[in-house]
């Protein structure tokens, strides 16, 4: 039997988009292999919402991905221009609350208030923001235990790269630390620097085009986006820290003749993310690393985390950036929690 699982959409930029047309086009797949069909019933982006209660069609999804930014409530007869989180919930409760609106780690907003409104309305939260999960972790939390729903939030770390699922999975080794290359726009402005010596602002021009660059790039090359990732890690695992525990470099200081003598040198710059459970240390770093290490080959968008544990190391490399892949880690966990809660 094929169980019908209600979504809202909350933020529609490009991994809103991205998991739209998803939806609209592995729908029929999703149904035939795991009995659950996605019926997107919501979407919303800062200018208002489209609100459909049975479910807005695959043509009616990807005819929604063509309007421009912050447009959705121009979708008639479905749009309600200036509609937020409240008043979507006022006339539909989905089954599953998708948080897709951008990072804020100035006060969170407005991902923690949404998620945790979605909580405590009785919806189960899957998001790619990542503030409410470096910010108010234990509160998001405790909200959905005492709600008895389900919160997953895998792709708010490596995008498409598994490493939250891999870190939970771990339950009889005792990780000591981790570190790696957890920024898919920096380590592409590193990589296009060091093989196209172009400037730093060349570079993130590049990068913004390619829709991998958080909507504020500060984020990226000042390495608050890295270090929110080890916070959401370090509570993954059990040992909170706070953003502003995780020493952090500025890559936009970074000039390209420093990158050119680097090449010399048979080096390669990089954006080396740490946590060290042990000491309680956590630092994004601009690190020179010789050409032979395993992290000088990770090149691009593409992310690598070698976990340390008592009796083994674990690398795991993957992309760690784009809509498409962002989309597809919140499809899995989607699927997942539908698949939990359904009987
Ligand atoms: N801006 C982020 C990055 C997106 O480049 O890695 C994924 O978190």
């Amino acid at each position: 039997m094929v169980r019908v699982v209600r979504l809202a959409l909350i933020g529609f930029g490009t991994v809103g988009r991205s998991l739209t047309k998803l939806v609209a086009l592995k729908n029929k797949l999703i149904e035939e292999k795991y009995g659950v069909r996605l019926s997107i019933i919501a979407v919303a982006d800062s200018g208002g919402a489209v609100v459909k209660e049975d479910g807005l069609t695959p043509y009616e999804l990807l005819r929604l991905c063509e309007l421009p930014r912050s447009a959705v409530s121009t979708f008639t007869p479905y749009g309600l221009p200036g509609a937020g989180v409240r008043e979507i919930y006022s006339r539909v409760v989905p089954d599953i609350h998708v948080e897709a609106t951008p990072s804020n780690y100035v006060d969170g907003e407005p991902g923690v208030s949404n998620v945790l409104y979605a909580l405590e309305s009785g919806a189960h939260v899957v998001s790619c923001n990542k503030a409410p999960f470096v910010l108010r972790f234990r509160d998001v939390m405790d909200s959905a235990s005492r709600k008895g729903v389900k919160v997953r939030f895998k792709a708010t770390v490596m995008a498409g790269t598994p490493l939250i699922d891999l870190l939970m999975s771990l339950k009889g080794y005792e990780i000591e630390g981790l570190e790696g290359i957890l920024n898919g726009t920096t380590n592409f402005i590193l990589t296009e620097m060091h093989e196209n010596l172009v400037t730093y602002e060349e570079a993130l021009k590049k990068a913004q085009l390619m829709g991998i660059a958080e909507s504020n790039p500060d984020l990226d090359v000042k390495g608050w986006d890295p270090a929110a990732k080890l916070v959401i890690i370090s509570n993954v695992l059990g040992m909170p820290m706070k953003l502003g525990d995780v020493v952090r470099d500025d890559l936009s200081r970074l000039d390209v003749r420093e990158v050119f003598r680097a090449v010399k040198e048979g080096s390669v710059f990089k954006f080396i993310a740490a946590l060290d459970l042990r000491e309680g240390r956590a630092s994004v770093k601009l690190t020179k690393v010789p050409r032979g290490n395993v992290f000088a080959s990770i090149t691009g968008t593409l992310n690598a985390v070698r976990i340390r544990t008592d009796v083994n190391e674990i690398t795991i490399v993957g992309k760690g950036a784009g809509g498409s892949e962002t989309a597809h880690s919140v499809l899995d966990d989607v699927i997942t929690v539908a698949q939990e809660v359904g009987s």
